[in-house]
């Protein structure tokens, strides 16, 4: 847990020990119906299957938001300013921060990530590439914790969450999450956020039932790492993707359905598995711009700005903390 040195990039090392991996799949298994949080896709296999899917032709969220960090950087700029500590939470590749890099001119980026090879990798090749900035890695579970080991005393502070990935958490997670944001970077500090709009629900299906079955292979990696990591003996072949826009709900949910009637040993432990019985591994919840600027007023931040693209597919909104609840 103390900061130690690899190659230019400082690195702080907060990864759940893998008793936290065991207990919430044995807890989900024994739950009805079974479930297994999201979080658990991002092994290495699955931060992979996860790019894969970001290039999918139907997968619009990434390309879009990809397309407004690039067209509206400079607003960006004049909104944070230049010499911010740039915090992110879930940074995976780190990819989208170089589209702000430039423009923003951050005196230091913390990426943070729970899977540590591919927070390593994609730390360093940010390092070498921008070697003006300073890199401070962390691996932590940032959905429990969001710790800071080296942020400067008189930094401002700002938060990019972009991806839509705050539509995984419930909204009342959300609302939690945004507050430990919110704390973080203080009053006065800032949050860049990437969310998923509600739109067409044909758009919403074939986005994560893309033709090549990547999103598939990424929802099915998660019955072999439990395989691996867990002792499991899952046959996936035994399993299908589903996911389906639950417009009630305005979220797409994820499944994982039994083709038969089956037992499965997991860590020693039977699960019984009816014929169509599935385990829920994902919700993505969508929101319109209101929505979302309501949820994150609960947690004391505003909304200065939000920008869309022509076909109103994804929303970049930047929020300022006012006040502190967590
Ligand atoms: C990371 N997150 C925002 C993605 C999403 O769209 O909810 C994860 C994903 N699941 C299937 N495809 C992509």
């Amino acid at each position: 847990m103390s900061p130690s040195t690899a190659n230019s990039v400082q690195f702080y090392d907060a990864h759940p020990p893998p008793t936290d991996f065991y207990a919430e799949v044995i807890k989900g298994l024994h739950a009805s119906p079974k479930q297994i949080p999201p979080k658990f896709f991002y092994d290495e296999t699955g931060s992979r299957l996860f790019d894969a899917i970001c290039d999918c032709p139907e997968y619009y969220p990434t390309r879009t938001e990809m397309l407004l960090l690039e067209r509206h950087a400079t607003e960006i700029r004049n909104l944070i300013g230049e010499d911010c500590l740039l915090i992110e939470p879930g940074s995976g590749s780190s990819q989208k921060v170089r589209l702000l890099l430039d423009a923003l001119q951050p005196a230091a980026y913390q990426p943070m990530d729970i899977s540590r090879r591919y927070l390593i990798e994609a730390a360093q090749n940010l390092a070498a590439d921008y070697p003006w900035l300073d890199v401070y890695a962390v691996c932590s579970d940032f959905t429990s914790e969001l710790p800071l080991p080296f942020s400067p005393p008189h930094r401002h502070k700002v938060a990019f969450f972009p991806g839509s990935s705050i539509g995984n958490f419930e909204p009342v997670d959300a609302v939690r999450f945004l507050q430990r944001i919110a704390a973080a970077v203080g009053p006065g500090g800032g949050l860049l956020i990437g969310v998923d709009l509600k739109k067409d629900p044909q758009i919403l299906h074939d986005a994560y039932n893309d033709a090549a079955g990547i999103t598939a292979d990424f929802n099915l990696n998660l019955l072999t790492r439990i395989n691996r990591e867990l002792d499991g003996e899952f046959d996936p072949a035994t399993f299908r993707h589903h996911a389906f826009y639950n417009e009630a709900l305005g979220r797409i949910e994820m499944h994982l359905h039994s083709k038969t009637h089956q037992t499965v040993s997991v860590a020693q432990q039977a699960f019984r598995f009816e014929c169509d019985e599935s385990i829920h591994t994902e919700c993505s919840y969508k929101y319109t711009i209101g929505e979302f600027a309501r949820l994150a007023g609960k947690s004391g931040l505003q909304l200065q700005q939000a920008w869309t693209d022509e076909q109103n597919l994804f929303s970049l909104q930047f929020y300022q903390v006012t006040t502190t609840r967590a």
